[in-house]
């Protein structure tokens, strides 16, 4: 079945190489599943080679533990090693049919490197932002064919959440729409095709949960009281180690969307954004498990 407001398939263009613009946790990881599931190279880019090289050490890692679990054989790892790329020069995008950002989640960021990227191009190549609540068509702005533009919205873990937002602005073309579907299905996600509103749809419902989580806390309810209150919703992971994973930073900037857009409906939280700073919620051994509040 279509999912609703999908185009036809036929219109979806052939991906034969992947660009990736950010090289952090968010990137790689689905730096690691387009290679895996489209089998074809994958070049990353980062600000510096530090950055890049961190995120092709954890592609490797990842790689080397799917060896190591049996899931893919040594011929695979070989190959999928192979395949992925880092570079620090944008030249090297110039075959790419798909780039796909995760940069800092800050408007201007995103069009500045999109409008960077776009110089090294083909005009056909179609854009993606894994951004998490930023309006995807002002992201385009800068772009001269914004119309290739959407919104390829990723969960934390990448390699186990089956969701992805495809998000639609009002310019992009039923093409890039339609590759944007079909890439998510040889990604084997599940897609749905979200509006271009703060928030999209899924986080729309975390920044509930979590903002009245962290309300709770503001309030003086204990960590360890909200987690318990939590409970009978059978979350996978408990409101604040779910913070964690996302990263403080992140959730932070989606409680502040989403309170900026909504103010009469979400919680900004200024003590998220303090914790946010200092950099982190809970005390964590030396193997990073965490220990308590
Ligand atoms: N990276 C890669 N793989 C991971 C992983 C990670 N960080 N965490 C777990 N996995 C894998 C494990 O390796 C395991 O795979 P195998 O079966 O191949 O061994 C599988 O996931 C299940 O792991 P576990 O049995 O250890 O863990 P679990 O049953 O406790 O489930 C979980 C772990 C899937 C992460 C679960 O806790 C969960 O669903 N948590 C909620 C996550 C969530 O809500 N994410 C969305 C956040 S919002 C966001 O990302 C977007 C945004 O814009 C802010």
């Amino acid at each position: 079945k279509r999912p609703a407001g999908a185009p036809d398939k036929e219109l979806a263009q052939k991906v034969t190489q992947v660009g990736v613009i950010g090289a952090g946790l968010m990137a790689s990881q689905f730096a690691l599943l387009f290679v895996r599931r489209l089998q074809v190279p994958v070049v990353i880019t980062d600000l510096d080679q530090s950055r890049v090289d961190k995120g092709l050490a954890y592609i490797h890692g990842e790689i080397a533990e799917l060896l190591a679990k049996g899931r893919i054989d040594s011929d695979e790892a070989n190959r999928l090693t192979a395949l992925v790329t880092g570079t620090t020069d944008k030249a090297d995008f110039a075959d790419c049919d798909w780039v796909i950002e995760a940069v800092f989640e800050e408007l201007g960021v995103k069009q500045d490197v999109f409008a960077d990227v776009e110089q090294y191009i083909s005009p056909e190549a179609i854009l993606a932002t894994n951004t998490s609540s930023l309006s995807v068509e002002q992201i385009g702005a800068k772009l001269k064919n914004p119309e290739r533009l959407v919104g390829f919205h990723f969960f934390n873990p990448v390699a186990v959440m089956p969701l992805i937002e495809v998000v639609r602005t009002s310019k992009t073309t039923d093409a890039a729409l339609s590759t944007a579907m079909v890439t998510a299905a040889k990604l084997r996600k599940n897609a749905i095709i979200t509006r271009d509103t703060p928030g999209f749809v899924v986080n729309r419902v975390l920044a509930k949960v979590l903002g009245e989580a962290m309300h709770g806390v503001e309030q003086g309810m204990s960590f360890e009281d909200v987690v318990e209150a939590a409970r009978p919703f059978g979350l996978p992971m408990d409101p604040f180690v779910l913070l964690d994973l996302v990263g403080l930073k992140v959730g932070a900037h989606v409680l502040d969307t989403h309170h900026s857009a909504f103010p009469e409906r979400f919680f900004d939280s200024p003590a998220l954004h303090e914790l946010a700073e200092y950099g982190a919620i809970f005390e964590k051994d030396s193997a990073g498990k965490i220990k308590g509040y």
